[in-house]
């Protein structure tokens, strides 16, 4: 995120509006709805689908939008937490996001907002309209997944279960760590309904993303207001890969699955301490079906 578009390097902020570009057809906008999170939910297998012109947090979208809290305009260069989101956001980004058609949507996906206290109001404050949408996906798998991809960066980190725990055998789980912290969604989606209602959220399975995503894509594609273009024609289940694949990627034409970083082999966990992880979600699971009246079948 950092090296691919420095913060320092970004053209002037445009004035607010719409931009149309004098070559291309388009016109840049704010984005229609945003991919809040989760991390390792499957947020890529969302984006990936070709129901939208995308710009994702890759893109350094959120970069150019880095406003330090006293205001200064020339952010450090590399600095760029997405969690800086800030008004400024409604100009400078707007003039980074791609050039859509009347047709088209922009969707920006950034899975660091849906944990972070200050996204919902500053979101808000941006567009109330904005859609938001949720990849979520069994708390204890996803924080496996979360400390598989770690390790595979920073292989001298300590053992998951040391991580896990403030005190394994009182079952004291250690809430600060961020791998635990991100699962305990109902705590989260508690600050996102300070500012939006339910029916602008929209909460994607994880598991189903998998099991079935035209399916799943297909709920994505109504709450966005847009036709179902994506079908069960356009996936594959690829053998190898072990996941569904897009049988023609919008680029190349070609068949696309998603990177080695999506889809690894986790890290095999003791069986008692997945058992404990379990323990612990359940009450923060069912109060998250509770709220968004709808049952993820994680227990
Ligand atoms: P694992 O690598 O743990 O299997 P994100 O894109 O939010 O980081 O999520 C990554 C997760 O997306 C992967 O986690 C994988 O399980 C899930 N996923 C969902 N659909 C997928 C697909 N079609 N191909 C690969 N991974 C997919």
């Amino acid at each position: 995120l950092q090296q691919s578009r420095p913060c320092g390097r970004q053209p002037p902020a445009p004035p607010a509006g719409s931009i149309p570009g004098p070559a291309r057809p388009g016109t840049k906008r704010l984005p229609r709805a945003i991919v809040v999170g989760v991390k390792k939910g499957g947020t890529r297998a969302v984006l990936e689908s070709p129901i939208a012109r995308v710009l994702h947090s890759a893109a350094g979208g959120i970069c150019a939008c880095f406003v330090p809290p006293g205001g200064d305009m020339s952010p450090p260069p590399g600095a760029c937490p997405s969690s800086f989101l800030s008004i400024t956001f409604c100009f400078t980004c707007r003039s980074l996001m791609p050039r859509t058609l009347d047709s088209q949507i922009t969707v920006e996906k950034t899975p660091s907002y849906f944990v972070t206290k200050e996204a919902p109001r500053r979101i808000f404050n941006m567009s109330r309209d904005t859609k938001l949408i949720v990849v979520v996906r069994n708390p204890v798998t996803r924080a496996i997944s979360d400390y598989t991809q770690t390790l595979s960066k920073k292989p001298d980190i300590p053992t998951f279960e040391g991580l896990t725990f403030r005190n394994r055998s009182l079952g004291l789980v250690d809430t600060s760590w961020n791998a635990i912290r991100i699962g305990m969604y109902a705590v989260h989606l508690e600050s996102w309904l300070q500012y939006f209602p339910l029916s602008q959220i929209h909460f994607v399975s994880g598991e189903k993303l998998i099991t079935d995503p035209a399916g799943e894509m297909g709920k994505v594609q109504d709450f966005l207001g847009i036709k179902r273009v994506i079908t069960d024609k356009h996936f594959y289940f690829n053998k190898t890969k072990g996941f569904p694949c897009l049988k023609k990627s919008e680029s190349s034409g070609l068949p696309r699955c998603l990177g080695k970083s999506k889809g690894r082999t986790h890290v095999q966990i003791d069986p008692e301490v997945i058992e404990q992880l379990r323990d612990f979600y359940r009450p923060y699971n069912i109060k998250f079906y509770e709220t968004v009246g709808q049952d993820f079948r994680w227990e």
